[in-house]
């Protein structure tokens, strides 16, 4: 019984030993500033407080004195004799206040309180952090190889408290060491001067095609801050897998064109060189990826080839057509034809595909080419042919003239509107214009354009007696005429002064006869019926007389009345 319960006091005891310590607080200082220790967690000073006294372990885990503060005084008495006497100070909130912290002030330190009859001791551990310097990568590597583990870099976080954890990113991912493809080798130094510690960790890194301007950080996490190294990229060597050939032509090529080939290899670096295979003729190329052919010809097409200097079965290939027109036309130039002759036109082209050809005559369009088997004046005209192809234009011309001696088509006669003139019409053709001429004296001549070799001459005569008039077309090569009979207009039945006015007076007089027949009509009509209202009036007698006695006066009425003239 005696021996448990001995038992049991140890172990209350040790208990209470861990509470007590488990429980002590701690706080964080930062290094080279003021710490700030509480005393009591801050809280407020006891009612009756007599004095404050703080103590600190030494590092012999014996307890020294720092200074004591009577309540009623102003100032506290410093009792340390060691460094901390000119760096310890008290707050008015009891805080103990050492200036400077170093790593040396990592420790636990006892605030004790006394007021009246009670002791009070909080003690509180202090931690002194300091960041470390900006994370750098440092020994870079001056480039990757593909495939190969290589020394990226090395990365330092230097004068830390506690130390800095130094891990690698690529593209902001974490890289994880797994020995083989990725190793990664840290140290830490501890100056021993400050204490204060310097992480270093180095990055062996396998190298892919992918990595080409990927960006790689160092990253020092620590409790007082995370900081990230500037990233960094680097260059990758990766061998050629692929040669690929271009055209750098944009439009379609044609002959006299430059054409420049331009190889590119997808290794890096890039080749400084290539073989570029003109047909059967192995051109090597150095400090350049291109090769001009100056002025192609129809000859040059074909297929190209560049590769590697080093490794000509890395290779790519490229077809050239060239494209090229020849087109020869026939007739050219001014073509002086007959009327009624044949002209043969043969339009003849050679070129790398098909051709589009189209004709105009005198700017308008044609459907086809033309056929002349007959020539008739109308064909006469510029003729175009153009043919393309591929962005190539040809054109080529003939200015046809189809001549020929005039001849009178029509030579015709009409009655003017008013019927007193004949309006003579002659119609030629032939090719230079014809000239027209009349064997009377016309008037209101009047000529019709000249075009495809027809013109219309027109005047106007008054045959007075029977005329025989005569029409002569000539030009250059030749004339023709012909001969119309015109019977005479019927002037003598017409005065002197002309037909139109006769004619005119002779309507007048017309309508007046008209008109002054209708106004008599009406008036006998009027004076009939004055009469027979008077005479019924009167008795029926006198009608039946007037029937009987009047009637060969009525029938003078009448004849009056259907008399035009007065
Ligand atoms: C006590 O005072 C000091 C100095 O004025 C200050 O830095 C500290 O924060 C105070 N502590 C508390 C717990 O209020
Ligand atoms: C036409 O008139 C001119 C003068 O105006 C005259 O000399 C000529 O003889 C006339 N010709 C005919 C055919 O009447
Ligand atoms: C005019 O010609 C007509 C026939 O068209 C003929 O009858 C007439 O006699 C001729 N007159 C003269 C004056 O010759």
């Amino acid at each position: 019984m005696g021996s448990s319960s001995y038992l049991l006091r140890v172990f209350i005891t040790a208990v209470m030993f861990m509470q007590a310590h488990s429980s002590i607080p701690t706080i964080v200082g930062l290094y080279g500033e003021t710490i700030a220790v509480p005393c009591n967690n801050g809280e407020a000073q006891p009612d009756g407080l007599m004095f404050t006294k703080w103590k600190y372990m030494k590092d012999d885990n014996t307890a020294g004195d720092l200074l004591v503060k009577q309540a009623h005084k102003e100032e506290a008495t410093i009792q340390a004799s060691d460094g901390y006497r000119d760096r310890v100070s008290i707050a008015p909130n009891s805080s103990l206040l050492i200036a400077k912290g170093t790593l040396e002030d990592q420790r636990l330190f006892t605030c004790m309180q006394v007021w009246g009859s009670n002791v009070k001791e909080y003690p509180v551990q202090v931690a002194v952090h300091k960041r470390p310097s900006p994370p750098q990568i440092k020994d870079k590597a001056q480039e990757l190889e593909n495939g190969k583990l290589t020394t990226l870099g090395s990365c330092l976080a230097s004068d830390a408290n506690p130390v800095a954890v130094l891990s690698w990113t690529k593209d902001g991912q974490t890289l994880v060491a797994d020995d083989k493809t990725i190793k990664i080798t840290e140290d830490v130094t501890t100056d021993p001067t400050t204490g204060l510690s310097t992480a270093s960790s180095t990055l062996d890194y396998t190298a892919g095609k992918g990595d080409v301007g990927s960006q790689f950080s160092c990253v020092a996490t620590h409790p007082l801050e995370v900081q990230e190294s500037a990233p960094e990229t680097f260059t990758v060597h990766y061998p050629t897998e692929k040669v690929s050939l271009q055209v750098i032509n944009k439009d379609a090529i044609k002959e006299g064109d430059d054409v420049t080939l331009k190889c590119h290899a997808d290794g890096n670096p890039p080749p400084t060189g290539f073989n570029f295979y003109l047909k059967d003729q192995k051109v090597p190329v150095l400090n350049d990826d291109t090769y001009t052919l100056q002025g192609v010809t129809r000859t040059s097409g074909g297929e190209y080839k560049c590769s590697l200097l080093d490794d000509e079965s890395k290779h790519d290939t490229q077809s050239i057509i060239v494209h090229f027109l020849d087109l020869s036309v026939s007739p050219s130039g001014k073509v002086l034809k007959n009327f009624g002759d044949t002209l043969v036109v043969t339009a003849e082209t050679n070129a790398s595909v098909d051709v589009q050809v189209s004709w105009t005559k005198d700017n308008q369009k044609l459907m086809k080419q033309p056929v002349f088997t007959k020539l008739i004046y109308a064909d006469a005209g510029l003729y175009v042919v153009e043919a393309s192809v591929a962005g190539i234009k040809q054109n080529h011309s003939f200015e046809l003239d189809v001549q020929g001696k005039p001849s009178i088509k029509d030579l015709t006669e009409e009655t003017s509107f008013d019927g007193n003139s004949k309006v003579l019409s002659c119609e030629a053709e032939g090719s230079p214009e014809p000239s027209v001429q009349w064997s009377v004296n016309g008037t209101n001549e009047k000529r019709s354009l000249y075009s495809n070799g027809k013109v219309t001459h027109k005047i106007t005569v008054v045959p007075s007696k029977n005329l025989t008039v005569l029409c002569t077309v000539t030009n250059s090569l030749g004339d023709d005429s012909r001969a119309i009979f015109l019977p005479s207009v019927n002037v003598e039945t017409h005065t002197e002064e002309g037909t139109d006015r006769s004619n005119g007076n002779d309507q007048a007089k017309l309508i007046v006869g008209i008109v002054v027949g209708l106004i008599l009509a009406a008036a006998i009509v009027g004076l009939i019926y004055w009469l027979y209202m008077k005479n019924s009036r009167q008795g029926s007698w006198k009608t039946r007389e007037k029937e009987m006695g009047t009637s060969e006066e009525e029938k003078k009425l009448e004849e009056n009345n259907h008399k035009p003239d007065v």
